[in-house]
């Protein structure tokens, strides 16, 4: 059975019982304390908690989900990717344990026939939580299940939650048994490779708090109502139904894995280790692929870096197969082709996607090369020294600066017989992510603690005034002062302030938070910052510039009016700027991150080489032509289906049944989602200046620009400096850039001539040397001091000539000379003089040593330094001493 006929007989076979079919939320979960949508539960999250009431009392869904907690085990075992669909029903209130059940054993057990997924229930056993003898009692009575095919586990593996705080409870998980060729008797309590987790029912009816691992939490209490989750494992069941040996092997993945074996002239299973490696490369291609068409781009923090991640371990078990160059053209079309059924995004957005996989495999095979070239030295020195062991440091740079995994460099030493010092490696990384975990820390202080907001948040959403008004009236809703709710807040304190309605715009959607005050009766606050720490609730962070505030106030919010003239000019700029963008470069310009705040915004977008000036200029006339034309802009709310059909570019994180805001700059012109706040009509931003266009990572450019009047006065200034350069070179002003290139020139050739001078003056020297040369046993020693020279660079001119001069018999020059106050000594030997043992290095070090400094090189030319330059005779002597004679 194709695993596109599992996923419809799923949602048909819930969708017939009640059941609101509800299509897969992005990877990118809008959770905040979730990188990805880890379950199918996800999306659903404020209807399990009660926070936001369920639109219905039950629904089905096929969830695309990441996990990489077990990215070690990819390949490794049947059932580990990275990317999984998970099937999912679910109850808010409705109903429960044995429902759920019943609903469960008929799907899997009815027959293909008669549309179910036809699994024999000899093959089947259950575990439940060893507590839940409710449980228990309905899998004997609905399944007819005999008490040895009921196993009860503790609650590391029969209690389920996402591992943070939130909706929890008791699972009961039904597995199919392989067979005794695939492990030993005694159910799943024994062997999880025989016996293979296919779906797992939660009874999720309790509140768990903070805690670690599986089992080390607390349970703060019970939901308001009784619900059910459950997840079935799209490709466990498909590969047991598809008669294949893992999840690899399915019809979804399979064609990258016999793409990649052809690519590297294996063939798969003959060769474990190659199997794996083929595995990976099958489930990482397919998991950045999905990453990419829900909008996460390569980085190297966050999300970002978790499909550089995936993309790198592909481009690495390639290597590992034997294969050197770029593959991604192929792995990842033949991935698009086998996801493209379930997932025509992945089709329509394909030349964005494989712009991005193919620019970011090119970079990182470049990285390898340079960092292959480190790991050799580094390899090649560690076996100099006789040592057995890579310095962690080397691994750690590798790491940071060529962005090697550390398997990668563990796997790379390896061949050479070298293990790494992962100790200091391990110890480096955590000094690193404590330095960004304290870098974060020090950003978001106010937001470590999100219980607390979550108390405010369960009162009610925070009305949002500023669209229309730039003075609301409202109370205080609650205070917190250090993460905790306090009453009061008093003069001077810093504090943050949970109003019922403000016109105060959060940050979010890349415009900064408005600037502006809060006051009330005997109090006034300066606002400092403005976030929306969970969804729906504005928090202020403020200054009590005067008075005591406390709970209940009333309390009016006023916006700086001008911030929020610049802050709409710059937002709608930003808009404007994306559509010419679009417009010159094409659809494949995609925005990928924006700030903006009044009379700035920056845009970055993905495209992997420099704009030219030209380009440049032609994205900055568009953008004030569509000033010029005064575009009219219009705002307006609708379902998220209804502004996707408009063609409106989405942002990644809506959701289905979510209501969007959809802003037009002469429609369709510009069509965004997007809740910032905007101007009404395009001439009110009055002018754009692109003040600069650079790259952000290797995939990805960024430009700025200034808006508004801050844009005039940018130019003002710049025009200042043109007619002021224009004065003090007497040249008009078209004729600057050429009059400067001339200057430039002849400075060039000025500074070349003095450097003939320099060197002429410098050789001068050399006559008196050679005089001054004497014999000392069968070598002709030069020793002197050569005075005050520029640099040692000259001094090491002067020193070689001499050498040169004095022919092929054994000669040692060691020459000292004052550069920059400090003295500076440079040895060199010839051939013959080295055949007698004469060895620069050495003599260098010994003459440092006189000068107080340290120095050394080669045995044919070293250098020495010091701080003593009265040293300089005993220096030259010890010299003369350390050649013997
Ligand atoms: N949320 C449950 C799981 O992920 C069904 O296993």
């Amino acid at each position: 059975m194709q695993t596109a006929e599992i996923h419809r007989r799923w949602l048909d076979f819930f969708a017939k019982r009640g059941h609101t079919v509800v299509p897969s939320a992005s990877l990118v979960s809008d959770d905040p304390s979730l990188l990805f949508t880890v379950a199918g539960m996800v999306p659903f999250v404020p209807y399990l908690t009660g926070l936001v009431p369920a639109p219905f009392p039950r629904a089905t869904s096929v969830q695309k989900c990441i996990r990489t907690l077990d990215i070690d085990e990819v390949g490794k075992t049947p059932r580990h990717g990275t990317f999984f669909q998970m099937c999912g029903n679910f109850s808010f209130g409705d109903y429960f344990k044995e429902q759920a059940i019943t609903f469960a054993w008929d799907l899997l057990t009815t027959s293909e026939d008669d549309g179910g997924l036809g699994f024999d229930p000899k093959d089947l056993w259950v575990t439940v939580y060893e507590e839940d003898d409710e449980a228990r009692d309905i899998w004997r009575r609905v399944a007819g299940l005999t008490d040895e095919r009921i196993q009860g586990l503790g609650k590391d593996t029969n209690y389920w939650s996402t591992g943070q705080p939130g909706p929890a409870g008791p699972c009961s998980e039904i597995f199919f048994d392989r067979g005794p060729a695939y492990g030993i008797d005694g159910g799943p309590a024994t062997d999880d490779d025989r016996y293979v987790e296919i779906w797992n029912l939660v009874f999720m009816q309790y509140l768990r708090g903070e805690g670690t691992g599986k089992a080390d939490f607390d349970i703060l209490g019970d939901l308001p109502k009784k619900n059910i989750d459950t997840g079935m494992g799209l490709e466990r069941v498909a590969f047991l139904k598809q008669g294949v040996e893992n999840m690899y092997e399915i019809d979804q993945v399979r064609p990258v894995l016999d793409r990649a074996a052809q690519l590297a002239g294996k063939t798969y299973g003959a060769v474990h280790d190659d199997d794996v490696r083929l595995r990976v490369i099958a489930d990482h291609v397919r998991s950045a692929l999905m990453l990419m068409s829900d909008g996460v781009t390569p980085s190297n923090e966050g999300r970002g870096y978790i499909l550089r991640r995936l993309m790198r371990r592909t481009v690495r078990a390639m290597r590992l197969l034997g294969v050197d160059h770029a593959t991604f053209p192929e792995l990842f079309t033949v991935s698009r082709d086998a996801m493209k059924a379930a997932y025509p995004e992945v089709e329509k957005d394909f030349p964005r996607i494989s712009q991005l996989a193919y620019a970011e495999e090119e970079t990182f095979l470049r990285t390898l090369v340079a960092g292959t070239g480190i790991l050799d030295t580094a390899v090649s020195n560690t076996q100099r020294a006789g040592k057995k062991e890579l310095a962690g440091d080397t691994a750690f740079l590798l790491h940071d600066t060529y962005g090697f995994p550390i398997d990668l460099t563990l796997e790379m030493a390896e061949e050479a017989g070298l293990s790494v010092d992962r100790h200091a490696f391990d110890s480096l990384m955590a000094d690193q992510r404590s330095r960004a975990k304290a870098d974060a820390k020090a950003k978001k202080t106010a937001l470590a603690d999100l219980s607390v907001y979550s108390s405010f948040r369960s009162l009610g959403e925070t009305v949002f005034t500023g669209y229309t008004e730039l003075e609301t009236e409202s109370s205080v809703l609650g205070l917190i002062v250090d993460g905790a709710s306090v009453s009061k807040a008093t003069e001077g304190q810093i504090a943050e302030i949970i109003l019922g309605a403000t016109a105060l715009y959060a940050e979010s959607g890349g415009q900064d938070a408005d600037a502006g005050t809060i006051v009330g009766p005997g109090y006034e606050l300066d606002v400092l910052d403005v976030q929306k720490p969970v969804k729906g609730l504005i928090s202020h962070k403020v200054l009590v510039r005067s008075g005591e505030v406390g709970v209940g106030a009333p309390a009016t919010s006023l916006v700086d009016h001008d911030y929020r003239r610049g802050a709409r000019q710059a937002h709608s700029g930003t808009h404007i700027i994306h559509a010419a963008l679009r417009q010159v470069l094409g659809s494949n310009a995609h925005q990928s991150g924006s700030y903006n705040k009044a009379g700035y915004l920056r845009l970055d977008f993905s495209w992997n080489q420099a704009l030219s000036p030209e380009t440049r200029t032609e994205i900055e006339e568009i953008s004030n032509n569509a000033i010029r034309q005064n575009f009219e802009v219009t705002t307006r709310e609708m379902p998220l289906a209804e502004a996707k059909a408009l063609g409106a570019m989405a942002l990644f994180g809506e959701k289905y049944g979510d209501t969007v805001r959809v802003v037009d700059i002469d429609g369709p012109w510009s069509r965004e989602l997007c809740a910032g706040t905007h101007v009404t009509s395009s001439a009110e931003i009055g002018m754009i200046n692109l003040v600069s266009e650079a790259s952000v990572g290797s995939t990805n450019r960024r430009v700025e620009s200034l808006v508004g009047l801050e844009a005039f006065r940018d130019l003002a200034v710049e025009r200042t400096i043109v007619s002021q350069l224009s004065g003090s070179l007497k040249t008009p002003r078209e004729q600057l850039p050429e009059k400067i290139a001339d200057l430039m020139a002849n400075l060039k050739a000025a500074e070349k001539r003095i450097a003939a001078f320099e060197a002429r003056a410098v050789l001068d020297k050399v006559p008196a040397l050679l005089e001054s040369a004497a014999r000392h046993g069968a070598v002709t020693v030069v020793a002197q001091d050569a005075g005050t020279l520029n640099s040692a660079d000259d001094l090491r001119l002067l020193v070689t000539t001499v050498r040169e001069r004095l022919g092929s018999d054994p000669a040692v020059v060691a020459l000292a000379a004052r550069a920059g106050d400090k003295p500076v000594v440079i040895v060199a030997t010839n051939q013959a003089a080295r055949d007698t043992g004469a060895n620069a290095g050495a003599l260098a070090k010994t003459a440092a040593g006189v000068l107080g400094g340290g120095g050394g090189g080669k045995a044919d030319l070293a250098q020495g330094g010091g701080t003593d330059v009265d040293a300089i005779p005993a220096a030259l002597n010890a010299v003369i001493s350390g050649i013997g004679g």
